[in-house]
């Protein structure tokens, strides 16, 4: 298997190539809410692609343009380039059209996603498939405007997102033999998604019931949450035990003197961490938790992990050679072992050559991070997503709950810094509207047919998914629910399947739907 490793740069979770890496460590403070993020996996070869037939087709990495409506609700504002990339290795007359978005990031590099490296290509091969992968509107190069501003974010919105994929599969000439005989009147269409555009997946086949014949959600997050402390509450509960109970000890302990107004603890805790320069103290909680959102990365197969997670823990947990105890070193060591370890390895690597207040603060509205408008800048476009319609903090948990995560860090932290992003649109700091989201597109309470959700235990977003610990949502013939033991979207990749058999278990319901559903594939009625 050809599939090699995604490699350090997906240290955090927005890391989505080289470029951004640099990009964020410039201009992209470590205090906004992350993305969520399906994972690149790189291509076997890039060379030329042979079909079912033998003929040499165009290489996975040919970029086709669609010319796609700015408004769906108004076509005469005219059209955008939507960029797409598309095979027909593995497709035969009759076959589906199977098609993905990689969801809030650039989806150049996402080629790997149109091979049997993913669960689409498993699919293409097995049921004689083409494949697509759709850039979303607003991300990379697709883009209504030449830039992120306020006023070019109108058409920003999860409606419009949803009407590029109906409009894409009735009007897209694919270059494959007979492209253009293949809209969903013709054949079955398959929609595939993980992560954010798991939940696109989802709200998909609510809103347009019979776009998509058949639709896999992976990790798809459902549910709009404002306040999604339970990011961090699943990370807490399968981390491992001592390095769980010692975040516990020191975000505790600042928690507490921060409440106590304990101004010489506060100082040494800072002084601790080189963050003395650092005035707001949510700024300081926040810095706290950087670290845990690499959990993020892990996945079962180590082509595709990344373990930076696992060096946090070990910096806090080996003493001496020796590893600490389930319930950790305790408060006093772990505290000081956070710190030596932040100043003099993590710091660098989150911060490059960049002052404290200007990498981790978040109250100067003139920095780079909040006024810079130009395109393909993922971060500013998936704020806009979260800050209208989505919310998805990733913040303390409530009191009473044991929590790795500063509960200094509420929904107004980032609200606040929904205003510095678009002060055109917010005077004060906005409440997702996620109650309407939620309403139209009926999250955790999503009804469908011919809808497959695949999910890991592990997965710091499966609480916002149809998985999510207290729901019970019952897996069901028409809309099939499998859980594995995976990370974030941990079943989209072949490589996982090869190295953990409750993954290999979820793909393979999932591979068994898709077969049955295709089977009883019947045209559309056209509507009168
Ligand atoms: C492969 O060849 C068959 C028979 O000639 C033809 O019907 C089919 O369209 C070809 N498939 C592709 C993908 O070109
Ligand atoms: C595809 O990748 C190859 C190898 O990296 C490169 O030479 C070629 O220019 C790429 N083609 C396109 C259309 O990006
Ligand atoms: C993927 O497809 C290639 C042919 O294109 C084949 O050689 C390989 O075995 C397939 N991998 C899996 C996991 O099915
Ligand atoms: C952003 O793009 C729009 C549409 O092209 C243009 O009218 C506007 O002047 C641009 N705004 C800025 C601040 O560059
Ligand atoms: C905390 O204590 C300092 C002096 O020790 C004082 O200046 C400050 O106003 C106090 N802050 C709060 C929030 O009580
Ligand atoms: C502490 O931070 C200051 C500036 O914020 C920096 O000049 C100094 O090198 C840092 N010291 C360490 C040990 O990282
Ligand atoms: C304790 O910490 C070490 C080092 O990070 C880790 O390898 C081990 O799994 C942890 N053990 C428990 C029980 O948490
Ligand atoms: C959403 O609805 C709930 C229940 O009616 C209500 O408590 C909450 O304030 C609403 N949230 C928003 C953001 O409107």
């Amino acid at each position: 298997m050809a599939v090699r490793s995604v490699g350090a740069l997906l240290l955090l979770p927005f890391f989505a190539s080289v470029a951004s890496a640099i990009v964020r460590n410039g201009k992209v403070g470590a205090n906004i809410p992350r993305m969520q993020l399906v994972k690149k996996v790189d291509l076997p070869h890039v060379g030329p692609v042979v079909d079912r037939n033998g003929t040499e087709i165009p290489p996975y990495n040919t970029t086709y343009y669609f010319e796609q409506l700015i408004d769906h609700n108004n076509p005469s504002l005219g059209t955008f380039s939507q960029r797409y990339w598309h095979t027909w290795e593995f497709y035969e007359p009759g076959g589906p059209i199977i098609i993905t978005t990689p969801g809030e990031q650039d989806a150049d590099g996402f080629e790997g996603y149109l091979t049997n490296l993913t669960i689409m290509g498993q699919i293409a091969q097995e049921q004689n498939g083409a494949t697509i992968v759709l850039e979303h509107r607003y991300y990379g190069y697709s883009n209504p405007y030449n830039n992120l501003s306020v006023a070019s974010l109108k058409y920003h919105t999860i409606q419009q997102a949803i009407d590029d994929f109906d409009y894409f599969a009735y009007n897209v000439k694919l270059a494959m033999p007979r492209g253009d005989h293949v809209t969903p009147a013709k054949a079955p269409w398959i929609l595939v998604g993980g992560s954010y555009a798991g939940a696109l997946t989802s709200f998909t086949k609510v809103n347009k019931p019979d776009l998509f014949w058949a639709a896999w959600s992976s990790s798809g997050v459902v549910e709009s949450i404002i306040n999604y402390w339970g990011y961090f509450d699943i990370i807490r509960q399968y981390m491992p035990a001592n390095c769980s109970a010692d975040v516990q000890a020191i975000v505790g302990y600042f928690d507490g003197i921060v409440a106590k107004n304990d101004t010489s603890a506060i100082d040494a805790l800072k002084a601790t961490f080189n963050m003395t320069a650092l005035t707001h103290l949510d700024d300081v909680g926040g810095a706290l938790a950087d670290p845990l959102y690499s959990w993020q990365d892990l996945q079962p197969s180590s082509e595709l992990s990344d373990n930076a997670f696992f060096e946090f823990c070990d910096a806090l947990e080996v003493k001496d050679g020796e590893n600490a105890p389930p319930q950790g070193w305790g408060l006093e060591h772990a505290l000081q072992a956070y710190g030596s370890w932040w100043t003099s390895t993590y710091y660098e690597t989150i911060c490059p050559g960049q002052g404290v207040v200007e990498c981790l603060g978040s109250y100067d509205p003139t920095q780079d991070i909040y006024t810079d408008i130009s395109i393909n800048n993922a971060e500013r476009s998936w704020l806009w997503i979260v800050c209208n319609e989505m919310g998805f903090y990733q913040d303390g948990a409530p009191d009473g709950i044991p929590t790795i995560a500063s509960r200094l860090i509420q929904p107004i932290y980032e609200e606040r810094q929904c205003t510095y992003y678009f002060p055109e649109a917010f005077s004060t700091p906005p409440t997702p509207q996620v109650n309407a989201t939620n309403a139209a597109y009926h999250g955790w309470d999503v009804q469908s047919e011919r809808l497959f959700f695949g999910n890991g235990l592990r997965d710091p977003w499966r609480d916002a998914t149809v998985s999510a610990d207290g729901r019970g949502k019952r897996s069901t013939p028409r809309q099939p629910i499998a859980v594995g033991d995976g990370f974030h979207c941990s079943e989209m990749y072949t490589a996982n399947a090869e190295v953990d058999p409750t993954i290999a278990l979820v793909q393979a319901e999932g591979r068994k739907a898709m077969h049955k559903w295709l089977k009883s594939w019947k045209a559309p009625t056209p509507s009168s």
